[in-house]
């Protein structure tokens, strides 16, 4: 573990660049070399997959990021009043931009004692740990770079602490995946400490698929990034052109599939994996599943993980959803 002192806050550095690199290599090898291929989502978001993220949120057609934004403003003093937290946590907090409404609810409150922000990416990391610090000059501002599947022991027991996992992130597990990290995070938590949980609600279908095949072409040039990451990182020869972007509703599964479509049979080699890798015509790699959600799916299985709902929030289109959890 690293600890430094930058500008003011901690930074707690638990993926170096050799970690990274080789997680990197064997997801990719795991995912590439399945029968139907996929490759984890996480992997998007080097430089450019997080501008392009950041575009997409700002897409009319990307209803998600507004309607979370809505949710909060509205309910922002109520969430410092019913979680009573003086700490906040945000997991995968990006930019960290909606949770400003949150830091300054709480901060009006006088209950902000502590925040700490945890993401994969460096940069964006450290960018909005220091804008919040210098926005709440008296708060302990903490950045962790970590997985949040791995590193949640990293996250300081101080205080009576708030979760916060925003964005609909959480659509990116699968079922089985999604309910041993609610179950993991809830084995970190004390009692009184409380969730914050964002999640994309089932809708009608054009909506929900129009969100992901926006035609400016941005969501399809943030899930080709992924293909120019590999070329990067691990040496492979991915011709970007060779490939299209395909999302659609799974009605059965109730989630975007997101993958990239071979536009003909063709061979890539990756070098750092000493590995060739056939694509026929048509074949689909998945990059990426975005789980639409039920309130009363959500509800279960919050209860599943050993939470306790304290409310539930959509916007006024009914597009999303903001559930606060307890370990009582
Ligand atoms: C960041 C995972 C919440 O699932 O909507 C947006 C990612 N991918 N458009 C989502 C995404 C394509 C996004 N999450």
């Amino acid at each position: 573990m690293i600890k430094q002192i930058h500008e003011g806050f901690t930074v707690d550095l638990r993926l170096d660049e050799e970690w990274i690199s080789r997680s990197l290599a064997t997801d990719i090898r795991t995912g590439i070399t399945k029968t139907k291929k996929s490759l984890p989502p996480k992997w998007f978001y080097d430089e450019l997959g997080s501008e392009l993220f950041d575009k997409i949120t700002q897409l009319n057609e990307y209803y998600p990021t507004e309607a979370e934004r809505e949710i909060l403003n509205i309910q922002a003093a109520k969430i410092a009043e019913i979680s009573e937290a003086d700490h906040l946590i945000e997991l995968g907090s990006g930019s960290s931009d909606k949770t400003r409404s949150i830091l300054d609810a709480f901060a009006s409150s006088n209950q902000l004692d502590s925040f700490t922000a945890f993401d994969v990416s460096e940069e964006i990391l450290l960018s909005s740990a220091k804008q919040i610090k210098q926005r709440y000059p008296d708060v302990n501002v903490r950045a962790i770079v970590g997985d949040f599947d791995h590193h949640l022991d990293a996250v300081p027991q101080t205080g009576k602490r708030l979760f916060i996992f925003l964005g609909g992130t959480i659509g990116n597990f699968e079922p089985e995946a999604r309910q041993r990290f609610l179950s993991s995070l809830t084995s970190q938590l004390k009692t009184g400490d409380s969730l914050l949980l964002g999640t994309d609600l089932v809708k009608e279908i054009p909506r929900l698929e129009l969100a992901y095949n926006d035609p400016d072409g941005v969501t399809a040039a943030f899930n080709k990034n992924i293909l120019s990451v590999l070329n990067k990182n691990l040496g492979a020869n991915f011709d970007i052109e060779k490939f299209d972007h395909v999302a659609r509703f799974d009605t059965d599964r109730e989630w975007i599939d997101i993958g990239l479509r071979s536009r003909s049979d063709q061979e890539i080699y990756i070098e750092r994996l000493n590995l060739m890798v056939n694509f026929l015509e048509n074949e689909i790699m998945r990059t990426e599943i975005s789980a639409k959600f039920r309130p009363e799916g959500i509800e279960q299985e919050l209860t599943a993980a050993g939470l306790t709902i304290q409310n539930f929030w959509t916007d006024s289109a009914n597009d999303f959803a903001v559930t606060l959890s307890t370990l009582a």
